[in-house]
């Protein structure tokens, strides 16, 4: 498929999705979520591909937000509507999906920018990166997600001053913060996102599915995760992958999955 805003790329079981707006500083207008949903429904569903890997073209950012020109007029549904839509085609979208979904954070991650790299299951950043919600600044909030991942993945009182104050935090602090799992330079940004690709590889997708979805289930409401945990561990134990990964444990050698 051919997109105007994203380019995608597929080798080694790897899908790499790149945001490429770099004039604009890659940020997400309309369009640009429309084709990242379809970009990463369709990585999803392929089965060459194993990960996922995001990241932003050019190398001064990830994403600086969501596009500002595109939402200025809007009125008080329309605002609601906008955030709605992007939460289903995107940032929910992401969280759920069944293949792992890494974040390179190459620069600016600001707003929808961060909020895509927080919806995503992990993230390494470059030592360059700068990450922070500074929605307050232009008299509005966080929409596609922010005030409720922030929180749970850097604690309340840091995302609360994070979100009040408007400011960016550089690499080593998100890494301190537990916001991203690893700093790289720039150039090592894609090759380490790479190599652990390739470890998770090595596991059985579909157990990688189960446990995708019973992690979540920790952060919605209504929804028991430790029920979930159990439903989901019962339903390995009907896949080929687990009669294959139990049997080369006890046969001492290595599993051959095949993801079903
Ligand atoms: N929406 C729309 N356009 C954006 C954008 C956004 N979120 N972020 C950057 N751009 C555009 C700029 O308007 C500029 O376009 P132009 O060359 O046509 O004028 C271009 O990208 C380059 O940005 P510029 O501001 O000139 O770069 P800079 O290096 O001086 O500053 C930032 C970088 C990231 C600090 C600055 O662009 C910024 O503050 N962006 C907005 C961040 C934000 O508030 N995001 C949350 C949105 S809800």
């Amino acid at each position: 498929m051919n997109y105007n805003n994203i380019l995608t790329k597929t080798e080694d079981g790897i899908t790499l999705i790149t945001i490429n707006r770099p004039k604009k500083l890659n940020a997400l207008n309309l369009e640009t979520i429309q084709e990242l949903h379809e970009a990463f429904k369709t990585a999803n569903k392929d089965k060459n591909t194993k990960v996922i890997i995001v990241t932003g073209s050019g190398e001064k950012a990830f994403v600086a937000g969501a596009d500002i020109s595109e939402f200025a007029d809007f009125d008080i549904e329309e605002g609601r509507e906008l955030a709605a839509e992007g939460q289903k085609l995107l940032f929910n979208f992401v969280e759920n999906l069944s293949t792992p979904v890494i974040a390179a954070v190459n620069g600016f991650a600001l707003g929808g920018g961060l909020e895509l790299a927080m919806a995503a299951h992990f993230r390494v950043a470059s030592d360059n990166a700068k990450m922070g919600l500074p929605e307050v600044s232009l008299g509005v909030i966080p929409g596609y997600g922010g005030t409720q991942r922030l929180p749970q993945l850097v604690g309340k009182g840091r995302a609360m001053e994070m979100i009040m104050t408007a400011g960016m935090i550089d690499a080593n602090q998100a890494l301190n913060y537990g916001l991203v799992n690893h700093v790289t330079t720039p150039e090592d940004l894609l090759p380490f996102c790479k190599k652990i690709a390739g470890k998770i590889m090595r596991n059985s997708s579909v157990a990688i599915g189960s446990a995708i979805k019973a992690i979540n289930a920790n952060y919605k409401d209504g929804v028991n995760g430790f029920d979930v945990e159990i439903s989901e561990f019962g339903n390995c134990f009907g896949t080929e992958d687990f009669k294959e990964g139990t049997t080369a444990f006890l046969e001492k050698r290595k599993a051959d999955f095949s993801g079903k």
